[in-house]
């Protein structure tokens, strides 16, 4: 399973880079508008793009269809691995066909339904965002949205790759790869959290004390 870094912050990107575990990043407004404004965000993004090699997910913020197309050109100038974000509207569905038929990445972002993952692929997008922690937190159920998508897309064999997001803890991540989505985008806590196994930490302690009375 691919893990991308939900994050526009070149802090927590540089850092993961290093750790050599992640395979793209993703971002959206509110992500950008920490790090970045409408006069640097391109600047921004572009930094993103020469320091992962992996698709770099860039959202527009038009929400009618031409203006979407208009944005994702000019985003899909900033670097090759842009990927550009539309939402999962019936503009984003139209601006989605148009793009990829210009060879431009599409992530279709804000999904919160089966049936609305099924249009992203009929509309050809590379990926596809359920946003699993935003259903949790109205008490539906996020994981049964992506068993639902991957099935669908097994059922068609459909190319739109499952990229789970709204990623909030390491059991997302675990049923996700369990389901057998191609992809998650999570945040850099979830990632730390990841890395850092509390059991194995308390192991090496253990291991180094008793190393340490060794032959005493
Ligand atoms: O970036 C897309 C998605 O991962 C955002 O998640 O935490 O804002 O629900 P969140």
């Amino acid at each position: 399973m691919k893990l991308f870094l939900d994050s526009a912050d070149l802090r927590e990107i540089r850092r993961a880079v290093a750790a050599g575990l992640i395979d793209g990043i993703t971002t959206n407004p509110s992500l950008l508008s920490k790090v970045a404004g409408p006069d640097n965000a391109r600047e921004v993004l572009a930094e993103i793009c020469r320091t992962v090699a992996g698709p770099i997910s860039a959202e527009v913020i038009a929400t009618e269809q031409e203006s979407m197309i208009a944005e994702g050109r000019e985003l899909a100038k900033i670097a090759d691995n842009i990927v550009v974000k539309v939402p999962l509207t019936e503009a984003g569905l139209h601006a989605c066909r148009r793009l990829r038929s210009e060879g431009i990445g599409v992530n279709v972002t804000l999904c919160f339904s089966a049936t609305q993952a099924l249009l992203a692929a009929k509309a050809g997008a590379t990926f596809v965002s359920p946003f699993v922690g935003r259903l949790d937190d109205i008490s539906q159920d996020g994981m049964q949205l992506i068993e639902q998508i991957v099935q669908i897309y097994d059922n068609y064999d459909f190319a739109t790759e499952v990229l789970v997001a709204s990623v909030r803890h390491p059991v997302h991540v675990l049923q996700a790869a369990l389901i057998g989505a191609h992809a998650a985008t999570i945040p850099a806590k979830t990632l730390h959290q990841l890395m850092h196994h509390p059991l194995t930490d308390r192991g090496i302690e253990g291991f180094l004390a008793d190393w340490s009375k060794a032959g005493k």
